[in-house]
């Protein structure tokens, strides 16, 4: 019979590789942050040095509920018990870690202060004493130590909260040789602008909002899909249904938003957007946890990231029930999306792409003769009621190619196609034309060429679009080469119903 032993971790080994799981300084300081959050509070203070000449110490300090001595002293375990227990709904937490690893990523000297019921408390994590006693040993501090630590004053000033202190900031030395306090200066900037972005829909809830405030400077929400502005596309918002690891049943809210096109956004929408470059770069989902933004920017490979869809952004809200089956990351960096209901977004993907295509393209306005068929070429009416011509992007033809490639090809491929548009020989058909010495590529066996044509592309669009066989084929028959061709349908049809 095998015997139990206990095998306990290495205190400075463990905390070592912990300190290297790859938060940058942005993300550490957001998970502290969501626990500010999950405690109640109604603002959060980043307190940055402002004299290089005080001890380096960044502070963030919160008016939430705050921890008694027991709490805290628990909550600084690594793993600690809390977790244990289901989670509330609004929980922003996971894995009992982030307070300390997502702090001691980044300095060395991790304290935390909190005042509960008029009582203080303060424990310090010092990774330099851990390297010594190589023991998990934790520092509780007395009320004079408490009484010096920087930014306590301002704890004293509310009635209940939480101060963290970082200390000690050895990653930062290193990287930037010395200059910590002109680091943290510089840092400044693109926390804000991460912050304003993330916990952009706390910051704006209408009755439970948080206000962030780096120094004296507090942050605007920034937001990714220009909600309000009258410009932006809003598609009605859908929910899917998954199971939690409980076997219960979950939503996940999914809402598509196109943004406007550029030169409808004026100064102010452009900040909200954080800035119009790399929009390309920022298309895609925007997967929320509990409201908070954790993953953006991605198609999750379902789409090439391309110029032409660069306004489509997908929101995605995921209840913290369901993080096994998003397997969100301790960093809340990352997550992927499930197989299962991959499919069930395609359609959503391809909605917004669709209507972003559309914005981008249809300049003009497009004149088709019959707008139940779907042309190969648009006639567009475009300034001075003049006509141009172009390939149709929003089709299923173009959509059905454009998806089996990655991004790098469809990138060529559209270059492709606007330069067989901007190179068409319209002077010589029209002499051609004139002459009646013009003709169309005649097909031995078009009936032949289109069978097999229309079995790939209902077999293809069946599985990107989530439909039947039998739907597909009304869709390809709509399209301007088959719409000719009315005895194809129930060739296709046939050929489907022997397949199964
Ligand atoms: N600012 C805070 N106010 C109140 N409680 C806090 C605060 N920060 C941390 N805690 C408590 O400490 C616990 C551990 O936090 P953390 O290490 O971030 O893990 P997690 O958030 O995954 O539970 C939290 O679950 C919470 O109970
Ligand atoms: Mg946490």
């Amino acid at each position: 019979m095998s015997k139990e032993k206990d095998n306990i971790p290495q205190a400075d080994k463990l905390m070592g590789s912990m300190r290297h799981m790859g938060y940058s300084f942005e993300s550490a300081v957001a998970d502290v942050i969501d626990n500010s959050i999950s405690a109640a509070c109604k603002n959060v203070y980043l307190l940055f040095p402002t004299d290089r000449l005080a001890s380096l110490t960044m502070g963030i300090l919160d008016d939430g509920y705050g921890m008694s001595n027991d709490a805290l002293y628990a909550a600084m375990r690594y793993g600690c018990t809390s977790s244990e227990d289901e989670r509330a709904d609004d929980d922003l937490g996971r894995f009992g870690l982030g307070m300390k690893s997502a702090s001691l990523s980044q300095c060395r000297v991790l304290t935390v202060v909190s005042k509960f019921n008029g009582k203080y408390s303060a424990y310090t994590w010092d990774y330099n004493i851990i390297l010594k006693r190589k023991k998990w040993v934790v520092l509780e501090l007395t009320q004079l130590e408490i009484d010096t630590l920087p930014y306590v004053e301002r704890l004293k000033e509310q009635d209940r909260g939480t101060l963290v202190l970082w200390s000690d900031f050895d990653v930062l030395h290193k990287s930037s040789d010395g200059q910590v306090y002109d680091t943290l200066l510089d840092l400044r900037k693109s926390l804000e602008t991460y912050l304003s972005l993330i916990f952009h829909r706390y910051m704006s809830m209408k009755n439970k909002s948080v206000s962030i405030y780096i120094n004296n400077l507090k942050l605007k929400p920034s937001d990714p899909f220009l909600e309000e502005h009258p410009k932006t596309t809003i598609k009605p918002e859908r929910s899917i249904a998954l199971k939690d690891s409980n076997g219960q049943e979950r939503l996940i809210r999914v809402k598509t938003f196109v943004l406007p096109f550029i030169s409808d956004l004026s100064d102010k929408d452009q900040r909200l957007l954080g800035g119009i470059e790399n929009l390309r770069q920022k298309q895609g989902f925007y997967v929320y946890r509990n409201h908070r933004l954790i993953i953006w920017g991605t198609w999750f490979g379902m789409k090439p990231r391309a110029e032409l869809t660069k306004n489509a952004r997908i929101r995605v809200d995921i209840p913290n029930s369901l993080d096994d089956i998003w397997e969100i990351d301790v960093k809340k960096q990352n997550a992927s999306i499930p197989k299962r209901i991959q499919n069930q977004l395609r359609q959503t993907v391809f909605d917004a792409l669709e209507i972003s295509v559309r914005q981008q393209t249809h300049r003009g306005r497009r004149e088709s003769v019959n707008d139940n068929i779907e042309y190969i070429w648009e006639r567009m009416r475009g300034r001075n009621d003049h006509f141009y011509y172009q390939i149709n992007r929003s089709g299923n033809f173009y959509q059905m190619i454009r998806n089996k490639m990655t991004d790098e090809d469809a990138s060529y491929f559209d270059m492709f196609i606007k330069e067989v548009e901007r190179n068409f020989p319209i002077q010589q058909m029209y002499v051609d034309k004139s002459n009646e010495c013009i003709d169309i590529v005649e097909s031995e066996d078009r009936l032949g060429e289109l069978y097999e044509l229309g079995i790939t592309m209902v077999s293809n669009l069946s599985k990107l679009l989530c439909k039947s066989h039998k739907e597909i084929i009304q869709i390809v028959m709509s399209m301007e080469q088959f719409s000719v061709l009315p005895e194809l349908e129930k060739k296709l049809t046939k050929y489907f119903e022997n397949e199964h």
